[in-house]
């Protein structure tokens, strides 16, 4: 068995503090309405010009109720008719999509995220998937990936996904503790998962993942090992180990959590590791900052050949060059340029209705932009970054280019010294305990934070 890695509070106190999870770089809050429906349609132009399959993305938010902790973009609702409304609006949007796209409908990741999208019922989960595939070709291999809620899941809309073809399925667990559901609102039995988790075995999905999240109010070592050895006993393909990301000043909802119900950061941070261990003396292998997967999964190839993506739909092999996204908040990255749609229904509902694209806010990349989100990805996914490749990419001199980073990692205090990150003439690379504060490393590559970090709060923690 491993040992557990010992993180002092002194570490903790230098390397706990507010940080992007970086799912993009940029983060999201870079993205701006200078980048709108009006901007848009031009990088799907060059989108539609370039080869290679896309990843496509539909985000469906609905929930039947709101788990406290919950960072999601959801909308709570009950009634049939708001989202017979929205799915009408999200094929108006899948519509205009692809007649931006004519040449460009080869599909290789292809995710149904939310919010809950097992909301729907299976009619409506068979037209959108129909209006998604009139337009877009699956390739054969293609990733079908959902996200669904065990206590809502049916047996019909199982059956239903895999005759559709999806081969990927991640439930939400978060933890089994009694308590800790009292303490976030979610009330899910251990019974409603396996039989779930079952069936969808039995159904033949390729890969199960099951959401797990640390950090919640009243968790302790002795339960949540619980939770953990009874998902460790399921066997899932795939593990998430998620950080509770605590940020009441963007989910409201978040200040019913008692701050004095949350585990320490040392506390927290023990749970991780206990839990780290628990996965990998079970035979899984550790994947980025917060996956588990079996050794014989592509995740675990992939990490190993230090070739692991990242996008918003998670960790991946199969990433298409470009992303789009469909539904409320969905962010796509076409061409060098994040479009993030409204948040809102009704504004979402209005610029369809207007004809155009649901774009709220985005960003275009520049090089730099383009350079640092490079290395901070290599960095989050593979814990490696070929500098020589990036020199080779982008035709720079790292060592120049990066200068000021480089004195950063390799400061008497910084990370280098505390043993995180060994910098070499062809590569940096994480290691150590710094794998648990890889956020950090690559926060030093991030040109935008340091006028980010004020006194009003933005990001959650990185412990
Ligand atoms: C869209 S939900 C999954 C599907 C379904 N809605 C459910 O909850 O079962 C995606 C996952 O995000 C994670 N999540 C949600 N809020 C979070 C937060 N504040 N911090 C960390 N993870 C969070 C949970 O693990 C959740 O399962
Ligand atoms: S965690 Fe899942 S079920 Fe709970 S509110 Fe968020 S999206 Fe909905």
């Amino acid at each position: 068995m491993t040992a557990t890695p010992k993180i002092t509070v002194d570490l903790l106190k230098t390397y706990d503090r507010p940080g992007p999870r970086y799912t993009s770089y940029p983060t999201a809050i870079e993205f701006s309405e200078a980048f709108g429906p009006d901007e848009y349609p031009a990088r799907l132009a060059a989108a539609d010009r370039a080869e290679g399959p896309l990843s496509l993305y539909a985000h469906l938010p609905f929930c039947e109720h709101r788990c406290t902790f919950c960072g999601c973009h959801v909308v709570i609702t009950k009634d049939q008719e708001i989202v017979e409304k929205y799915l009408g609006f999200l094929h108006r949007e899948i519509d205009l999509l692809a007649s931006h796209l004519p040449n460009r409908r080869r599909v290789s990741q292809y995710h149904w995220g939310g919010g809950t999208p097992t909301h729907l019922t299976p009619a409506e989960m068979e037209a959108l998937h129909k209006k998604m595939t009139e337009h877009f070709t699956l390739d054969p291999d293609a990733e079908l990936a959902i996200e669904v809620d065990p206590r809502v899941t049916t047996v019909e809309q199982i059956e239903l996904l895999r005759a559709l073809g999806f081969n990927r399925i991640s439930m939400g667990v978060q933890d089994f503790d009694p308590d800790v559901q009292a303490a976030v609102d979610r009330n899910q039995t251990e019974a409603q998962t396996r039989s779930l988790y079952d069936l969808a075995r039995e159904r033949g999905f390729a890969s199960i993942n099951l959401d797990l999240i640390y950090g919640l109010p009243l968790q302790t070592l002795p339960k949540f090992r619980r939770t953990v050895d009874v998902v460790i006993a399921m066997r899932p393909d795939r593990v998430a180990l998620y950080s509770y990301a605590h940020v009441p000043w963007v989910r409201a909802q978040q200040k019913r959590i008692e701050q004095t119900d949350l585990p320490s950061p040392e506390d927290k941070i023990q749970l991780f590791l206990d839990a780290r261990e628990r996965f990998l003396a079970a035979g899984y292998v550790e994947i980025g900052i917060d996956h588990f997967a079996l050794p014989g999964d592509e995740l675990a190839e992939a990490r190993a050949n230090r070739r692991l993506h990242r996008n918003f739909m998670g960790y991946t092999v199969k990433v298409g060059s470009d992303m789009v996204a469909v539904g409320v908040s969905g962010i796509g990255d076409v061409r060098g340029a994040f479009a993030q749609n409204e948040k809102k229904l009704s504004r979402y509902y209005e610029r369809l209705e207007a004809g155009r694209f649901p774009v709220e806010r985005g960003y275009a990349l520049d090089r730099d932009d383009l350079i640092r989100r490079e290395a901070i990805t290599r960095l989050m996914c593979n814990l490696w970054l070929d500098t020589v490749a990036v020199e080779r990419e982008f035709g720079i001199v790292f060592a120049e280019y990066f200068a000021p980073e480089l004195a950063r990692l390799s400061a008497p205090d910084g990370p280098v010294a505390h043993g995180f990150v060994e910098v070499a003439p062809d590569h940096i690379e994480v290691v150590g305990l710094g794998r648990f504060f890889v956020r950090n490393v690559a926060m030093i590559f991030d040109r935008y934070l340091d006028r980010r970090i004020t006194d009003k709060p933005i990001f959650s923690r990185t412990v």
